[in-house]
C-alpha cells in the first residue's frame, strides 16, 4: 500500500480503481454542484485557535452517540450502491467501523441486506429508512431491522424527489445501469473491481430484491423504485413510523432551525443537519453553515449530528466545537472502500481519528467532550441568523 497522507489520497486512488460510472456517482453534487462544493469550503473558512502553555497529556477522544459508546463522535453515513464502489461495500465498511469503535448505519438503498450485516459483525449497527409509498413493504424493513439488532431507525426527509444529478445521468447509471461500450471498456480497465464483482453474488438491491411486492429482480426494480418516491411524505408519518419502531428515531436531512424544533416535537432522539452531501437541493448552504443556529434552537432538547464536507478530524473538531454530538462520513469513507476495500475505511477512519486528536492537542483540549466554541477564531465561526428572521 502507498503511503497514504489524507482522504485525499484515499480519493485519487479511488479514482483509479472503481469504473467512472461508480466513481463519478459518489463525487457529484445535483445541478451544478454548488452545495456539494459549498460543505467543503464552508468548514475551511472556519479557523482554528491555538493554545499552548496546557498540558495535553493524557488526551481521550471517547464520547457517546444516542447513549452509546464511541471511540470518537463520529459514525458512517449512509450510502445507497455502497457495494457497487467495492465488491460487498457494505459488509466491508460495517467490518471496518466495528473494528474502529464507530457506527455504521446501512442505506435502504445498499447492495447488501440487513441480514447480510448482522451476519458479518454480529455487532448493532443504524439503519436508514427511506418512508415510500409501499406500506407493507415499509413496515417490513422496520420489523427487519429490529430483528437484525439495529439499534437506531435514521429517517431520511429530504428526498421525497430526487435532485437532478447530471453525471448520473450522461453515464447512465440507473437502476439497472445502461451499459454502454464506452461504461463496459471503462470497467475493463478496472480489474480488480471487475474480480471482485465476478466472486460476489450481491450486485442487486438486497433490501428489495424477494422482499417488495412485485420486485424479483433487477429489471422489475427501476420502475419500482420510481414509484416509491414518495412526495406525500410528511411529519405525521413520522410518528406513526416512531411507534412501530420503539426504538431511538434520528431524522435526518435538516437544515432550517424550526423544522429542525417540529423534529424534536415528533420525537426525533436525534437529529442530522445534512443537504444530503450537496446532492438534492443545490443552491441551500453548507451543512456547517446553519450549524451553529440549529444547535441553538434545539441542541438542549435533542443531539443535534452533522455530515456534509467532512474530510479531515479537523473538520469533525469544528462541528463539535460547534455543538454537533456527533459527525457522519458518507464520501470520505467511500474513497476508502473504492482505494483499498475494508483496509481503506479503516485507514480512513485512523486519518480522521490521528487528525482529531493532534488537532484537539494543538487547541489546548484534552477531552472531546469539553471542546466548545472557543476553540474557534470567534469570527469566522458562521452567523446564527441563517434560517429565521
Ligand atoms: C448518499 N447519501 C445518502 N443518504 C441517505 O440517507 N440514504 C442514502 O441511500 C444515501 N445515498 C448516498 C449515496 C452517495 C453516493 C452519497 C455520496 C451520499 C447521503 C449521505 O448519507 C450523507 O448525507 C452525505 O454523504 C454526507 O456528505 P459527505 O460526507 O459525503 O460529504
Amino acid at each position: 500500500m502507498k503511503t497514504i497522507s489524507d482522504i485525499e489520497d484515499l480519493r485519487r486512488i479511488a479514482a483509479r480503481r472503481v469504473p467512472r460510472m461508480f466513481y463519478d456517482f459518489v463525487d457529484s453534487g445535483s445541478w451544478t454542484e454548488q452545495t456539494y462544493q459549498l460543505n467543503q469550503t464552508s468548514f475551511k473558512e472556519i479557523l482554528l485557535r491555538q493554545r499552548v502553555g496546557r498540558s495535553i497529556d493524557g488526551r481521550s477522544l471517547k464520547s457517546k452517540m444516542l447513549g452509546v459508546d464511541v471511540s470518537m463522535p463520529v459514525a458512517i453515513a449512509p450510502i445507497g450502491l455502497a457495494g457497487m464502489v467495492h465488491a460487498d461495500g457494505e459488509i466491508l465498511a460495517a467490518k471496518a467501523a466495528v473494528a474502529a469503535g464507530v457506527r455504521y448505519t446501512l442505506s435502504t438503498l445498499s447492495i447488501a441486506s440487513l441480514e447480510d450485516i448482522q451476519r458479518a459483525t454480529d455487532a448493532p449497527f443504524w439503519f436508514q429508512l427511506y418512508v415510500m409509498r409501499d406500506k407493507q413493504f415499509l413496515l417490513s424493513l422496520i420489523d427487519r431491522a429490529k430483528a437484525a439488532g439495529c439499534d437506531a431507525l435514521i429517517l431520511t426527509l429530504d428526498l421525497s424527489v430526487l435532485g437532478n444529478r447530471f453525471k448520473d445521468a450522461k453515464n447512465g447509471l440507473s437502476t439497472p445501469p445502461k451499459l454502454t461500450i464506452s461504461s463496459l471498456s471503462n470497467m475493463l480497465t478496472k480489474p480488480k473491481w471487475c474480480m471482485g464483482m465476478l466472486r460476489t453474488h450481491r450486485r442487486n438491491l438486497g433490501n428489495i430484491i424477494g422482499h417488495a411486492k412485485g420486485v424479483g429482480d433487477v429489471h422489475s426494480l427501476s420502475g419500482w423504485i420510481g414509484q416509491q418516491l414518495n412526495p406525500a411524505l410528511s411529519w405525521k408519518d413520522i410518528e406513526w413510523i416512531k411507534a412501530r419502531w420503539g426504538g431511538k428515531l434520528v431524522v435526518k436531512g435538516l437544515l432550517d432551525a424550526e423544522d429542525a424544533q417540529t423534529a424534536v416535537l415528533a420525537g426525533a432522539d436525534a437529529i442530522i443537519v445534512s443537504n444530503h452531501g450537496g446532492r438534492q437541493l443545490d443552491g441551500a448552504p453548507a451543512s456547517v453553515a446553519v450549524l451553529p443556529e440549529i444547535v441553538d434552537k434545539v441542541g438542549r432538547a435533542t443531539e443535534v449530528w452533522i455530515d456534509g464536507g467532512i474530510r479531515s478530524g479537523q473538520d469533525v473538531l469544528k462541528a463539535i466545537a460547534l455543538g454537533a454530538r456527533g459527525a457522519l462520513i458518507g464520501r470520505a469513507h467511500l474513497w476508502g472502500l473504492g482505494a483499498y476495500g475494508e483496509e481503506g475505511v479503516k485507514l480512513a477512519l485512523e486519518l480522521i481519528r490521528k487528525e482529531l486528536d493532534l488537532t484537539m492537542a494543538f487547541c489546548g483540549h484534552t477531552d472531546i467532550n469539553s471542546v466548545d466554541r472557543s476553540v474557534l477564531m470567534e469570527r469566522t465561526i458562521p452567523r446564527t441568523d441563517y434560517c429565521v428572521a
